[in-house]
């Protein structure tokens, strides 16, 4: 039995849409082994009722063109998801479960593909590479496509930076979010968030954590979500002054996340979020986390039986 371990990814920053990615200190686990036939799948925590145990799951989907890249012809396989991520939060999850079924089936199948290899097949499911990347490497990820390649780096976050997540108790599918956006921007827009995405690199790189709530602002996605989200504007408002440094849209949402420089200001923020999206009528789980640096770890490697 292979057994792996991905964390949950806030896309996007505010301004680095589908470029900037973090890994966050909530985690899926993927179990994987061999049987002698046919699939059995097995879901455990968020998305148990919900999360198809056929042949369209996407951990198996995936392990399949893992298996069928390197030439790899299972008997039978059988997989355990675990959970923690909630689904279609606009924090990652289908990415942990693509990232951690990958790694899993790579190893199941003798450990022929890199780490490249994995993140593109797992983009091209995905369609964006900004949640699978952090989700594999950890930390904070820059990434862009160039001739078809994927291109990325890993930055530490600054040791004293933690968030707050406000996560609605209601679904948003990426492709709902998406489907939002306009197929054109300004030239003004473009130049608004590309000034942005380049000083929260260097905010981040450097620990200038006073310029987060400068440089997560965003104009290319935030704004066409925002009817998506009821309350966002305000979410956002009620963090900063509580003494958040800076707010975003978690990836595609509807999750609301604000950074902090340590925890000091942490019970505040956690209260106002809270507090804010009920008088939107939105009730959500209010969580503080982390940046995992790690990105995913085979924790057990069992032959792949
Ligand atoms: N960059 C993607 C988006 C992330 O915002 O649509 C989806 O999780």
């Amino acid at each position: 039995m292979v057994k792996v371990r991905v964390p949950a990814t806030t896309a996007n920053m505010g301004p680095g849409f589908d470029v900037l990615g973090m890994a966050l200190n909530i985690y899926n686990y993927v179990e994987m082994w061999e049987i002698s036939d046919g699939l059995e799948i097995i879901v455990d925590g968020e998305g148990k009722d919900s999360i198809d145990r056929g042949k369209n799951n996407i951990a198996y989907l995936i392990a399949r063109r893992v298996f069928d890249r390197v030439g790899h012809e299972p008997s039978g396989l059988g997989i355990r998801l675990v959970n923690e991520i909630p689904t279609a939060r606009g924090l990652g999850s289908s990415a942990a479960a693509l990232v951690g079924a990958a790694l899993a089936a790579n190893v199941v199948s003798g450990g022929q593909l890199t780490e490249e290899e994995i993140l593109g097949m797992v983009s091209e499911m995905e369609g964006h590479p900004d949640n699978a990347v952090p989700a594999l490497v950890g930390g904070v990820t820059i990434c862009i496509e160039d001739d078809g390649g994927l291109v990325y780096r890993k930055m530490a976050p600054p040791s004293e930076l933690q968030a707050v997540i406000a996560i609605p108790r209601y679904e948003l599918s990426t492709e709902k979010a998406r489907s939002v956006l306009p197929k054109r921007v300004s030239f003004g827009d473009a130049i608004f968030n590309m000034g942005r995405v380049g000083l929260l690199v260097h905010a981040l790189e450097r620990g200038d954590l006073d310029l987060l709530g400068l440089a997560m602002k965003d104009r290319l996605h935030q704004p066409h979500r925002m009817p998506l989200i009821p309350g966002m504007g305000d979410v956002f408002s009620a963090a900063l002054e509580a003494g958040a440094v800076g707010a975003a849209l978690s990836g595609a949402g509807p999750t609301l996340i604000a950074f902090t420089a340590g925890d000091g200001d942490m019970p505040n923020i956690k209260a106002a979020m809270e507090e804010k999206f009920k008088d939107h009528e939105i009730s959500c789980i209010i969580k503080d986390v982390r940046p995992d640096l790690q990105g995913a770890v085979v924790l057990d490697e069992n032959g792949g039986k």
